[in-house]
């Protein structure tokens, strides 16, 4: 190998950097500075676009510096490779994602002797007029470590995947074409700091650009603010550093682009600008003032947001004000790129979580490229911003104790300088981002004393934003002299309730800092089952500032990138690695493409921006609740009201009504003509008011409301036959079967048609969800995917009005005992209505139930229907948050819910009218009842969403399933979460009371 091998070198973190400086851009004018999209600026050139590229298996192996001009004959073929991209998703080396585990063997600072490598080469081209410049060429993210050559001089080399690289060129560079060559390598010391659970791509993954500076320029610069205590008067100062000048002349504008001031100053005095009645930054409002600064030929813009953030006690404040972080976790991820987004994708995503009521973000597990803090800042989020940190592999040693070994790293001396660097890095290009309102010390590290002055320097850096670190749980217990002074919150992540309220919102034993779930709610799959719970437990308590959904999108690889054909995602295991985590990247709360799933609504629908407060129908007064923490209602919503009959189905609509209250403060709304004689219920939807979409509803109910009665038919007489095998019932043109082994359904006739292709079965299992990970093991040992049914008893008994079939008998599984006592009882009318009274004992030594009701496989003529019960959407017991009790018609596609790896889904709950369509001939199946039950209707059998990996390898079968459940169990999150609530399990009692009609 004829390089330097500075990527096994703990020592060696970058050569030849330049040292690290806020980020901004050189313009040439005011004009040009103030369109805010620095490909604008002359004095940047964007190097990204189509390079040679050539892949190695082994860096080591390299036997000579292929890519100097000077050996250019060595390497005659290239291949091509976009800038920025993956190596591994353009067809080279090997897709892998793994969460906690290493991908290497742990063998600091070494790496493994195959270390993959990928030399990028292209051309830029230089006028005199440059020469006269000092080039910076600057790297936005390379994973994981790279050599920098022009002209072939060797440039120097840069590490820590998520951070800016800047390298001066200036002695390398001519007038005309320059040769530029970077060889990146796979592994390096730095992997050991980079476990994060993602995808591990390699590459130049973010963008590459030359900035073009003048010799007289401005080198860094650094914006602090202060403030009255009454936050009406701001004073903006600002430090700068230059080079060749000792002037700078500036200008701010307020938000509403008028200049407000403008001077000249000494760079050694910094700016220093009082604004008075300031225009204050908040996630709501976020407003900027534009900061110019002009020396000589160049101009920089810097957006500032006037904002102060504190704690003061348990509370975090912003502006005085005390807050909470709604908040989401988010990675870089595309499934057709991997960790390469663009900047619009960036936007669409925090344009998403506002739709979503979202108002933080926290960078897990690394620092975002500068625009996206930018975005931030325009759009109002407020940012943890992460360190490129995380060690979380070191549990995963061999008998060293597993997460007693969790401390390893970060409490071993020779990391300091890593760590710290690490830290530093993430920081300083950041530090005029009024949108980061929090710095975050890494992810899953463990604590010790390399955390310590990692936390110190970080405040010596800036010690206007608290610092965030969730390894401080894991500290050594048993040392005494743990240092909290950098901890400023606790923070923990999949607490369960009753955890929080032991260790932290207790009153017995206060806490003294705030508490906070830098991840919580899992979205994995189907669900998160328990957003409201955290809601109602938590947000209104004091010490609580907040939480960060786990996370934002999933993580997965589209198979069909490039080509026409629809999307197909894979995950983990799915590309030959070895060692992978499967699917559990696949746990955001959008898919991949960024599609909502139904946990995003749920989401949406607990962080609503208005609450319903007190209904008086009667009186037609209705209290709307403004949850906002700085904004009045009447700049940020519109309200529609919904009128629904009795019978479940909208009537009329009100829209664009005016709330108006100030944060936490309520807004009377009188309704005249409320015709209560024709109402169930209203429904009062919120829409943002600038753009237009939803933000949640509320619904007041009046009177719950009910199906239309049933056309009744004429009475026929009822006859029946009994074999040893079934009892056959008849009335008038329609045949009912009920099979004596199972005490169910057998077949349907309704004049001649028969409406089920097999016969019916009661069931248990659903296809376990993600979030069924844990319990499905239990389940699985219980053999509750293949129950069978043990009929004790048999009778039918003719009455004058109907006939009565009773079964009793239990449903148990292979090897094991009764699972369920049952007994069942069926009437047939002369009207040809069926009903089933179903009264089960749960036996309390199995786990607790999936689901228990009947499954009934129809022909496939049925594909539609209508039904009044909980819609539009999914819904589970726990996740009862963005539906409500309404008539709807919906197709099959409509009832599906489709995760990527498939799962149970699509269920609709407290249901007491159902009526599958039947198409062509085909009589409709009209379910009705007195007590609520639930029922998904699915082109899939739970055998195959139990057993297909990805959706796209599902198959339509010759039936579809109509599921009926006297209830299902809650979803939870599980899946790395806490348990299932227990009121949401089912367990002890099953019922089941439906009547169908025809
Ligand atoms: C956390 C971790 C995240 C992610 C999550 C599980 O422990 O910080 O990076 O792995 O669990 O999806
Ligand atoms: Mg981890």
């Amino acid at each position: 190998m004829p390089l330097q091998n500075y990527f096994e070198d703990p020592q060696v973190m970058s050569v030849n950097t330049l040292p690290r400086r806020s980020y901004f851009i050189p313009y040439e004018s005011q004009e040009a500075a103030q369109e805010l999209d620095r490909s604008k600026s002359t004095y940047y050139e964007s190097l990204n676009g189509d390079w040679d590229f050539k892949y190695f298996e082994n860096v080591r192996l390299i036997e000579e510096e292929y890519w100097l001009e000077s050996k250019s004959n060595m390497i005659d073929e290239y291949d091509t490779i976009p800038v920025p991209s993956v190596w591994q998703l353009h067809g080279y080396d090997q897709i892998q994602y793994t969460n906690v585990t290493y991908p290497i063997p742990f063998n600091p600072p070494l790496v493994p002797y195959d270390n993959p490598a990928g030399l990028y080469r292209r051309t830029f081209e230089l006028g005199e007029e440059d020469l006269d410049k000092d080039l910076h060429l600057n790297f936005e993210g390379v994973d994981s470590a790279f050599y920098v050559w022009v002209n072939d001089h060797f440039i120097g080399y840069g590490t820590i995947s998520h951070s800016n690289n800047e390298f001066d060129i200036s002695q390398a560079v001519k007038v005309g074409k320059n040769h530029l060559a970077i060889l990146v390598v796979k592994w390096s010391y730095g992997t050991y700091f980079e476990d994060a659970d993602k995808f591990r791509y390699s590459g130049i993954f973010r963008d590459v650009y030359l900035l073009k500076r003048a010799k007289k320029r401005l080198n860094d610069f650094r914006v602090h603010q202060k403030f009255s205590s009454d936050y009406r008067q701001a004073q903006l100062l600002v430090d700068i550093e230059g080079q060749g000048i000792d002037q700078v002349s500036y200008s701010v504008y307020n938000p509403q682009r008028e200049l407000i001031s403008q001077g000249n100053t000494r760079l050694r005095d910094g700016i220093k600008v009082d604004i008075d009645q300031v225009q204050l930054w908040n996630s709501e409002e976020p407003r900027l003032y534009q900061l110019l600064m002009t020396v000589e030929e160049e101009v920089y813009i810097q957006e500032i947001g006037f904002r102060e953030v504190k704690i003061e006690g348990t509370q975090f404040l912003v502006n005085g004000k005390p807050i909470k972080f709604s908040g989401v976790n988010h990675h870089d991820t595309n499934p057709n790129t991997g960790a390469t987004v663009t900047l619009d994708q960036q936007r669409r995503d925090l344009e998403l979580m506002k739709q979503l009521n979202f108002n933080a973000i926290r960078t897990a597990h690394y620092p975002k490229t500068a625009e996206f803090y930018e975005l931030c800042n325009r759009l109002g989020f407020y940012v943890i911003s992460e360190a490129d940190i995380e060690c979380h592999g070191v549990v995963e040693l061999v008998g060293v104790g597993g997460y007693e070994n969790y401390n390893m790293m970060i409490n071993d001396p020779i990391y300091t300088d890593t760590f710290i660097n690490r830290m530093e890095a993430s920081m300083i290009p950041f530090l005029n981002y009024s949108s980061i309102v929090i710095w975050s010390g890494g992810n899953e590290s463990g604590f010790g004393l390399n955390f310590e002055a990692t936390g110190r320097r970080a405040r010596e850096i800036d010690s206007s934003r608290p610092l965030h670190y969730e390894g401080w749980w894991h500290r050594d217990r048993q040392r005494e002299d743990n240092d909290e002074t950098y901890v400023d919150m606790y923070s923990r992540m999949y607490p369960s309730l009753d955890e929080i309220d032991e260790l932290y919102l207790n009153s017995d034993s206060p806490i003294n800092k705030p508490f906070i779930l830098c991840e919580y709610i899992h979205a994995m799959g189907n669900g998160p089952g328990d957003i409201e719970d955290y809601y109602n437990h938590l947000y209104h308590r004091e010490e609580y500032i907040g939480g960060f959904v786990w996370e934002w999108a999933d993580h997965a690889v589209n198979i069909h990138r490039g080509t026409e054909k629809e999307p197909a995602y894979r995950y983990g295991g799915d590309h030959g690695e070895y060692p992978h985590d499967g699917n559990f990247c696949m746990d955001g709360i959008v898919y991949p493409d960024r599609t909502l799933s139904t946990g995003a609504l749920d989401y949406r629908q607990v962080y609503r921006p208005v609450r319903l407060g007190k209904a008086d129908f009667a009186k037609g007064c209705f209290e709307f609740i403004n949850q906002l923490f700085f904004a009045n209602l009447k700049n940020k919503v519109l309200l529609a009201i919904e009128y629904y009959d009795r019978t479940g189905n909208l009537s009329h609509k009100r829209s664009s009504i005016t709330l108006e209250a100030e944060p936490s403060q309520k807004y009377q709304l009188q309704l005249e003509n409320l015709n209560l004689d024709e109402l169930s219920f209203l429904r009062f939807v919120y829409y943002d008011k600038q753009n237009g979409y939803e933000l949640g509803f509320d619904v007041a109910t009046y009177t719950t409301p009910q199906f239309q009665p049933l056309h009744k038919n004429d009475n026929a007489s009822i006859t029946y036959k009994e074999s040893l095998a079934n009892y056959a019932v008849s009335v008038g043109g329609n045949r009912y079967v009920f099979n004596k082994g199972t005490g169910a359904l057998e077949q349907i006739s309704i004049e001649e048609d028969d409406l089920l292709n097999s016969p019916g079965q009661w069931t248990i299992w659903r296809a376990p969800t993600d979030n069924d990970r844990k319990i499905k093991k239990e389940w699985y040992f219980a053999n509750y995917h293949k129950t069978q049914i043990r009929i004790t008893n048999s009778s039918i008994d003719s009455h004058e009005d109907c006939i009565t079939i009773f079964f009793k008998g239990a449903m148990n599984s292979v090897s094991r005992q009764n699972i369920i006592h049952m007994n069942i009882t069926w009437q047939i009318y002369g009207d040809g209505q069926v009903t089933l009274d179903l009264d089960g004992a749960h036996n309390l030594a199995f786990p607790f139930l999936p689901r228990f009701g009947l499954m009934l496989p129809l022909k496939k003529d049925y594909q539609k229907v209508d039904y009044l019960g909980l819609g539009p959407y999914e819904n589970y017991p726990d996740r009862y948050n963005n539906v409500y009790r309404a008539f709807f018609s919906q197709s099959i596609d409509e009832l599906y819910e489709p995760y990527i790896r498939p799962q149970e889904n699509g269920a609709r709950g407290k249901v007491s009218y159902l009526s599958v369509k039947g198409q062509g001939k085909m009589k409709d199946i009209t379910i009705t009842s007195e007590e609520e039950f639930s029922f998904n209707l699915s082109e899939f059998s739970t055998e195959q969403l139990t057993t297909v990996a990805h959706r796209d390898e599902l198959v339509k079968e010759e039936s579809v399933y109509l599921h009926i459940d006297g209830d299902q169990s809650g979803i939870g999150s599980n899946s790395c979460g806490p348990e299932l609530l227990d009121r949401y399990r089912l367990e002890d009692k099953v019922v089941l009371r439906i009547r169908f009609s025809f």
